[in-house]
């Protein structure tokens, strides 16, 4: 009956997006995270709600709203956020837009650590987190039609992102510059490049939630064809 009721371009597709930081814990009270507002995933998810997808957005901790027409799943870390991608295929689209620690905690503690005078601080052994936009983009069967990453770098933006998409086997990454100054992080702006496998398309600086739509109507073009 969703699906019937559903307008717009993008009815009757199921779109992934991942949003947030995701942490990792350290001990009860304690964790490592990224740096993530998650505004940029939230809007994309909202976009492709608006044009009638059917919209799963995983989110790590957030301080924000959700938004509207989305189903949303929290998790806290890229285990659970990877369990989550995986548990909500198959999809269509899917865009990675969290930020996600690329090291869990090794020696977690499950009892809280405590200072002791005279004692060397403890030291935090980290193992690698799954990659969610890798497994998603080689999913074999389950590999959504399109899939969308993000890269944040601050420095070599173009050629680093270029490298990440062919690396992790996604169609398309976002590439932001997250370079001191550039006001990415946390702020209502981005200036965004779209990488593909033909080029690269420079967009003006623009809201989070332009950057969203624009990118929302770009996917909805693709899925014309
Ligand atoms: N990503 C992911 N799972 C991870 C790490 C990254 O899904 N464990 C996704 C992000 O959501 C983003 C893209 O991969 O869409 C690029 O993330 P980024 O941190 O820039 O890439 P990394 O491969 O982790 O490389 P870096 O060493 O630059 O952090
Ligand atoms: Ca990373």
């Amino acid at each position: 009956i969703e699906l019937l009721l559903s307008e717009g371009p993008l009815a009757g597709r199921h779109a992934i997006v991942t949003s947030g930081p995701t942490i990792e814990q350290i001990d009860p009270v304690r964790y490592i995270a990224n740096r993530s507002s998650g505004r940029q995933g939230h809007a994309i998810a909202a976009a492709l709600a608006e044009l009638g997808a059917k919209v799963t957005l995983i989110s790590g901790p957030v301080a924000l709203a959700d938004p509207s027409g989305c189903t949303v799943v929290r998790v806290e870390s890229a285990m659970q956020m990877l369990n989550a991608a995986r548990s909500a295929l198959p999809a269509d689209i899917a865009v990675c837009a969290a930020a996600v620690a690329d090291w869990s905690v090794v020696n977690r503690s499950t009892e809280k650590r405590k200072k002791k005078v005279g004692e060397a601080p403890p030291v935090i052994e980290l193992g690698p987190n799954p990659d969610i936009l890798a497994t998603l983009s080689r999913a074999e069967a389950a590999r959504p039609r399109l899939v969308v990453g993000f890269a944040a770098e601050t420095q070599s933006l173009i050629e680093n992102a270029q490298d990440k998409r062919l690396r992790k086997g996604c169609d398309w990454i976002v590439a932001n510059d997250v370079s001191e100054g550039s006001e990415s992080f946390g702020g209502e702006s981005n200036t965004v490049h779209l990488i593909d496998s033909v080029g690269v398309e420079d967009w003006p600086r623009m809201s989070k939630a332009e950057v969203a739509r624009r990118l929302a109507r770009r996917i909805a073009a693709t899925f014309e064809t």
